[in-house]
This record gives structure tokens, C-alpha cells and sequence, in this order.
């Protein structure tokens, strides 16, 4: 296993954090590591939006669930799909800039790998990191706090911040479940991949202390209820159109 694998497995999200700040540079280093992923023909449609107001932080984690992480952590991130930098050259151009389905999704894709990269970064150097979804309970309110123009799409926050907890790595589905050649597995072979994985997964929870549980129900709770449901409304809001 060569050191950017290594560095790889050695992903667990981390909860709990000292109270170290993290300095400007590893902050920078980490950006610049991001932005050299691939981005779709350059178009570079992300930003990330660094919170160090103290009154911004604490408002945007209870909105997140509240989670606490997201106003201790060392430094807390907004990581945006952008399309603004597009739209104010389109206008300035006064050109046309199309916001369907397809601007988005590539922003969206731009700004995770970007957000992948930058998460390595700082983990290579020894901060812990966990992705912030619950950012997306009520975008809405976050955007009163944030304030962000249109062409602007929150889609995830990032805390990162020197680990205080050394959890055991959360086991993935084998990668035989995950990797086909050729031709699609049919339903029979998910559900024994599934299966096999239920097993993985309760001794995991029992290794960490908590009640074995399967990986298939949790994901059957979660997949039932409307989650979210005015993502949409938030994002056409801010300019995006979902067709
Ligand atoms: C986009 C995204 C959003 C997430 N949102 C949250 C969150 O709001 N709160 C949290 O504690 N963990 C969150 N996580 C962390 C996942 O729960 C975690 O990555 C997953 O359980 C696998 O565990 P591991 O990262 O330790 O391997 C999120 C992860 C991703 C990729």
C-alpha cells in the first residue's frame, strides 16, 4: 500500500476536537491541494466559505441540528457549489447563462471533488475532518445568516480540527458489491451483498460499544421519510433550475 492509499484508509469522521485553531497556511495548503482536483472543461464552480464568526458559527450549528462540532471544531468550512463567478462574467459579457440541470451538477461535482481533496489535504496533516450534511436541514435560514447572491449553493459544511477521539475505521461494503464488469448484478447478488455486509456492520457497533443494528435498517429508515423537502424551493430560489 503506497502513502496517498495509506493516507486514504486512514479515514474516520472525527466528532470531537481540541480547541486548537487550525493557522491560515494549512488552510491555504489545503485549498490549493483541492482546487488541483479535476474540474469539469476548468470551470472551477465552487467556493468554500470559512466561518470564523463566533455569532455565525453557533447559529449555523444549531441549525445543523443541532452539532455542536460545527462551532468547536478548529476551523468550520461552507462548501458551495458556485456558479456566480459564471454569471457575473456572463453579464458583464452580456451573454447568457444557462442555469438548467446540467450547470448545477457540474457545480455540484466540481465542488466535491474539490471538497474530497481539500478534506485529504488536511487529514495528510494530521486534522480530523467530518462533512457537515445536516448544513441542508434548513438552508433557507442558513442563508439569512450567510447572505449568499444567487448562483451561490450551499451543499455541505466541512469541520476540521485536531482530533480529540481515535475512532475505528466504519466499514464499507465489499468492494466486489461496489465494482462489476461488463454487466449490472442482478437483485439476487445485491441482497447477498447486502447481507454479507448486515454481519460486517453489527460487529462493527459491537467493537465501538454500541448495539449491534444492521447496516440495512438504518438505511431503510432513513430512505422512507421526505427528507428535506425544501432543498428544491432553496435552490431555484438562489437561481439553479432543476430541469
Ligand atoms: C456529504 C456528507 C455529509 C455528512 N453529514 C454529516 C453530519 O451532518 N454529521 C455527522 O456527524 N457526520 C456526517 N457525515 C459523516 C458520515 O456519517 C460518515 O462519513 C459515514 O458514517 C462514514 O463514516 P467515516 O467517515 O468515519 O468512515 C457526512 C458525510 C458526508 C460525506
Amino acid at each position: 500500500m503506497n502513502d496517498t492509499i495509506h493516507s486514504m484508509h486512514a479515514h474516520r469522521s472525527i466528532r470531537r476536537f481540541t480547541d486548537e485553531i487550525v493557522p491560515r497556511e494549512h488552510i491555504l495548503e489545503a485549498t490549493k491541494a483541492g482546487q488541483a482536483a479535476a474540474t469539469s472543461s476548468a470551470v472551477q464552480s465552487y467556493s468554500a466559505l470559512h466561518i470564523t464568526d463566533n455569532e455565525k458559527r453557533q447559529a449555523i450549528a444549531d441549525l445543523c441540528g443541532p452539532q455542536q462540532k460545527v462551532h468547536d471544531c478548529g476551523a468550520f468550512f461552507v462548501i458551495c457549489a458556485d456558479n456566480r463567478r459564471h454569471m457575473v462574467m456572463h453579464e458583464r459579457h452580456a451573454r447568457t447563462f444557462d442555469q438548467r440541470l446540467e450547470a448545477f451538477l457540474v457545480s455540484v461535482i466540481d465542488a466535491t471533488l474539490f471538497a474530497q481533496n481539500f478534506t485529504l489535504a488536511f487529514e495528510s496533516m494530521g486534522y480530523g475532518t467530518c462533512y457537515i450534511g445536516g448544513l441542508r436541514n434548513d438552508l433557507h435560514a442558513v442563508n439569512d445568516i450567510l447572505k449568499l447572491p444567487d448562483g451561490v449553493f450551499p451543499v455541505y459544511g466541512l469541520c476540521v480540527g485536531h482530533p480529540n477521539e481515535q475512532p475505528i475505521a466504519r466499514p464499507r461494503l465489499a468492494p466486489e458489491a461496489i465494482l462489476h464488469e461488463n454487466v449490472y448484478p442482478d437483485d439476487d447478488t445485491i441482497m447477498r451483498d447486502i447481507e454479507s455486509y448486515d454481519e460486517v456492520y453489527r460487529a462493527y457497533l459491537q467493537a465501538r460499544g454500541a448495539a449491534p443494528a444492521n447496516w440495512s435498517d438504518a438505511m431503510l429508515k432513513r430512505f422512507e421519510k421526505v427528507a428535506r423537502p425544501a432543498l428544491a424551493s432553496f435552490y431555484e430560489s438562489q437561481g439553479a433550475r432543476i430541469d
